[in-house]
């Protein structure tokens, strides 16, 4: 079955590069990010986990810890990590699961058979601090993820939670925001002293409540 927005991440127990990882245990009060890799040693995941590293200070500011996973086991993981580092000129800091019997692959649904009988695609769930699946982006093995778009969801995620916003159209960090329907205008004056433009009834902007 497949797995919804709003539904609780499914747990699990697996080795890992930094050592076994109780999923549930390991993100603890934080927001986690789970992406997938195809496969050891390929191209493009190499340039992915050296990106995300090179990114992790990012994360860090956001209170969510990376982790990867590839149907390959932890030493093969292990060997690859020197070639990340020495290719992509950083050091990976955060863990990669084995999922040599694809447990983690299987429960999270990244294996598409009609992509690739035995290879992951490139699925990226982001999941809150009560362990509930936000987010999920799928991409096609050939197409590497842009993990600056994977802030600016987490971004848009965690300004919903704190000032009841939602965010437009290729917002980025700073842009107007969008109030959301469920607040009345008289609640946005007070909710937004910054004021707000009405649109339409339904379409009411406010200067981003946190900058
Ligand atoms: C890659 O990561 O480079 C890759 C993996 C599987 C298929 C195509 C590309």
């Amino acid at each position: 079955m497949g797995l919804h927005i709003g539904q609780i991440a499914p747990d699990f127990t697996q080795e890992s590069t930094e050592g076994p990882i109780k999923f549930h245990e390991w993100i603890g009060q934080t927001w986690a990010v789970l992406f997938s890799h195809p496969k050891d040693f390929t191209p493009v995941c190499t340039t992915e986990l050296g990106m995300a590293s090179k990114l992790k200070a990012q994360f860090d500011k956001r209170n969510v810890k990376m982790i990867a996973v590839s149907v390959d086991d932890v030493a093969s993981h292990n060997k690859w990590i020197g070639d990340i580092e020495d290719t992509q000129d950083t050091k990976m800091n955060f863990p990669i699961l084995g999922d040599a019997d694809k447990k983690v692959a299987t429960l999270y649904d990244m294996i598409h058979p009609e992509a690739n009988d035995t290879l992951t695609v490139r699925s990226v769930f982001i999941i809150d601090n009560n362990k509930k699946i936000r987010a999920m982006v799928t991409y096609p093995a050939s197409t590497g993820r842009d993990f600056g778009e994977i802030l600016r969801v987490i971004d848009s995620l965690q300004l919903t939670d704190s000032h009841k916003v939602a965010t437009p159209a290729n917002w980025k960090d700073g842009d107007d925001c969008v109030i959301v329907p469920a607040i009345t205008d008289e609640e946005a004056k007070t909710k937004f002293p910054k004021g707000f433009k009405s649109l339409r009834p339904y379409l009411r902007m406010t200067p981003q409540p946190n900058k």
